[in-house]
């Protein structure tokens, strides 16, 4: 078989690099190996988002680009998955005529044959096609290609809340979960080659297995945390509705299961969740944080914000910060409002001035900024156990420590370069062991620290103590 290479582009959520890992998967079957450059690739795959118009923009000067080069070499194939194709489907055609195919966000497991087809007799072929998600996620494992200890593992495909902005379930279908026998086998495979972290990803992992009467997330949870070497266990997203108590409790008795929750909460107006559709109050996300809390005192809580949704007024805005403060996140992502033509929202009156969504994004994240160096800061001449990713690719101006810097995470998920220090353990560490450093600056995005034998500073239930065998 001769050797073809493809060349894989994603645009989008953790779902899609997982959609990524699969398609290349597949093309590894075909006989494909992936390329870091377009221009020495056989095969382009772009694997899109459409969650704001934004990312859709990229997906229209991506392809522009590639157009360009299908020109000099007509032989190249070109081809789009993803939510943008989903959406698009044979219109994208018009937009990029130059593409072979277009596959939706269920076609993945076909993407092998459509390119087998469109080598046999020409494209352009369009597959928007939709059917369930263990179809879909049937792929061996992909070539280890991103090195590092730490691997996503979609579970659920799909999402059933409709919120009045979002293009997700009209792009991705029903919500559909993936049997534990599937994911508990891929999870033993990849710990197998050295993976020591998974997330477990879905739209909203709280409603886990509930309509297809599998075991519930926090069952699943229990069966991936007996995995004999995985250290560490992370999730997104969990639905503020949805958070249950069982749920709740594993934070308290999960070993592996770090101590981080991804809660978006979107507004923290309650005529803002109603127009999104999001069915909690302002008070039902404050009374689950504290039992969060309550269970795992220092637990990590982070969030995803919308400003600027139709009919937010200064008064609502001014609730979003003040939920802001009473929860005192550790990091949040937020978002400017961007209409999506498939999602109602899209038609609500009221909307607002880009410049004030603009201007209530900057104070947002302004807050946000004042919060994190805080909390960060408050960590210095702490001891924090670090699951080490790699060398860090984070430059800080020069200096003789270039080479010598490593980058992992905490349990919290918070990032931390640092040096070998006088631990007198020689050499590097390697990437997926667990070492403990010692804070010794704090920035906003990452901390800095020397890596140290001693034992890591622990509040809360006891966590992973685990070192790499
Ligand atoms: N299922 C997850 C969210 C997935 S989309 C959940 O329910 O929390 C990731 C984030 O994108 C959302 O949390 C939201 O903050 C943002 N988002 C979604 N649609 C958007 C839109 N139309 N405009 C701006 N931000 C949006
Ligand atoms: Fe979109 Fe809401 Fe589903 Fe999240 S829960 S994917 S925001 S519809
Ligand atoms: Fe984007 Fe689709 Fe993910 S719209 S956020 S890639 S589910």
């Amino acid at each position: 078989m001769t050797e073809m290479r493809c060349y894989i582009h994603t645009i989008g959520c953790q779902m899609n690099v997982y959609d990524s890992g699969q398609m290349l998967a597949h093309l590894s079957g075909l006989g494909y190996r992936q390329v870091d450059a377009p221009e020495a690739a056989d095969l382009i795959v772009l694997n899109t988002c459409a969650i704001r118009e934004k990312a859709e923009q990229k997906v229209y000067s991506f392809l522009g680009r590639q157009a360009k080069l299908k020109r000099r070499r007509p032989g190249l194939i070109l081809a789009v998955g993803g939510c943008v194709a989903q959406q698009e489907g044979a219109h994208l055609l018009d937009r990029v005529p130059q593409l072979d195919i277009v596959f939706g966000t269920h076609a993945v497991g076909r993407l092998a044959d459509l390119i087998t087809k469109v080598r046999a007799a020409g494209g352009p072929i369009v597959d928007v096609g939709m059917q369930s998600a263990p179809e879909i996620y049937n792929a061996p494992l992909p070539p280890a290609t991103v090195q590092g200890p730490s691997r996503f593992v979609t579970i659920m495909q799909g999402c059933d809340n409709f919120c009045t902005y979002c293009v997700v379930p009209h792009v991705r279908g029903r919500e559909t979960s993936r049997p534990p026998f599937q994911i508990l086998e891929e999870i033993r495979q990849m710990v197998a080659d050295g993976v020591r972290e998974v997330t477990l990803l879905g739209q909203n992992v709280n409603s886990y297995g509930i309509k297809e009467a599998l075991c519930s997330f926090a069952g699943l949870l229990q069966q991936v945390d007996e995995i004999e070497h995985l250290a560490r266990i992370r999730f997104t997203t969990s639905h503020p509705k949805d958070l249950s108590e069982q749920l709740i409790g594993c934070f308290g008795s999960l070993d592996k299961l770090c101590r981080h929750i991804h809660l978006p909460v979107q507004s923290g107006a309650d005529r803002i969740l109603k127009r999104m559709n999001r069915r909690y109050t302002r008070d039902v996300y404050l009374r689950k944080v504290d039992r969060l809390r309550q269970v795992c005192p220092d637990i990590a809580v982070t969030s995803d914000f919308i400003v600027g949704f139709p009919g937010e007024t200064d008064a609502d805005f001014a609730d979003t910060l003040a939920l802001m403060k009473a929860v005192d996140f550790d990091g949040v992502f937020a978002f400017q409002y961007s209409d999506r033509p498939s999602a109602p929202a899209s038609r609500f009156g009221g909307k607002v001035d880009e410049g004030v969504k603009k201007q209530r994004l900057a104070e947002l994240l302004d807050l946000q900024e004042e919060t994190t160096l805080r909390k960060n800061r408050s960590l210095l001449g702490s001891i924090q156990e670090i699951l080490v990713e790699g060398p860090s690719r984070k430059d800080y101006g020069g200096g003789d420590e270039g080479a010598s810097l490593w980058m992992g995470r905490t349990s919290h998920n918070r990032i931390v370069h640092y040096t070998a220090g006088d631990s007198g353990t020689g050499g590097a560490p390697l990437p997926g062991s667990l070492v403990e450093v010692r804070i010794e600056r704090a920035h906003t995005h990452s901390m800095r620290g020397t890596w140290t034998t001693q034992r890591p500073d622990r509040t809360g239930r006891k966590g992973v103590d685990f070192h790499a065998a």
